[in-house]
């Protein structure tokens, strides 16, 4: 009778409480991975797009999906980059990451050569103002992205298509919240002008 009794209990336990500890326990392991990438991609809505793609539903064929060229420094947004993927968060795939020492070597031809040949967005990331291992190299490129964001619209490229970001070592979360935004945005602008005039 003890025994019914306790495997009654097992059961009524099994049956009550496996649909939330069967909950919970993915649901655990996935906020480190999973949750934590639905965070960032919640916030754009982009998340079901990254999913559909790395998941079995395909992207409609008419789907633009935008080319974002990052130029991130090696020692602060790359290492936040690295750090990204090995915690396994969610940013999407359609994002170059060229790695430079330091953002002050971002020169401004490099920016318009990316927009010419095809990017549609350009991001340059570096150290924090005041962290920059090259003492003041951040401060040069914040300098000549005000330039350029001058000079863009000559080319019929809006402004909103250049962003300057800070993305410290171990922000992680950060860089993948930040590709994640900047591409929802650039998905919403549509294709940029000087990638339709190419022939
Ligand atoms: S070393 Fe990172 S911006 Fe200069």
């Amino acid at each position: 009778m003890q025994k019914d009794v306790l495997s009654n209990e097992v059961m009524d336990k099994d049956n009550t409480d496996n649909p939330v500890t069967g909950n919970q326990a993915p649901g655990n392991y996935g906020t480190g991975k999973q949750a934590t990438g639905n965070q960032v991609s919640a916030k754009d809505g982009t998340g079901s797009h990254i999913m559909d793609k790395n998941g079995t539903q395909p992207a409609a064929p008419d789907v633009f999906e935008p080319v974002l060229i990052a130029f991130v420094c090696n020692w602060c947004t790359y290492t936040a980059a690295d750090l990204a993927g090995t915690s396994r968060l969610v940013y999407p795939d359609n994002v170059r990451l060229v790695r430079v020492m330091c953002t002050g070597m971002v020169d401004t031809q490099y920016v318009i050569k990316a927009f010419l040949e095809g990017a549609d967005a350009v991001l340059v990331s570096g150290c924090h103002p005041g962290d920059c291992h090259y003492l003041n190299g951040n401060y040069k490129a914040r300098r000549r992205i005000k330039l350029l964001k001058q000079i863009l619209p000559r080319f019929g490229i809006a402004t909103q298509r250049l962003r300057l970001t800070w993305i410290g070592a171990s922000d992680g979360i950060q860089f993948a919240r930040t590709m994640t935004e900047f591409a929802a945005e650039i998905k919403k602008m549509g294709p940029c002008q000087t990638r339709l005039q190419q022939v």
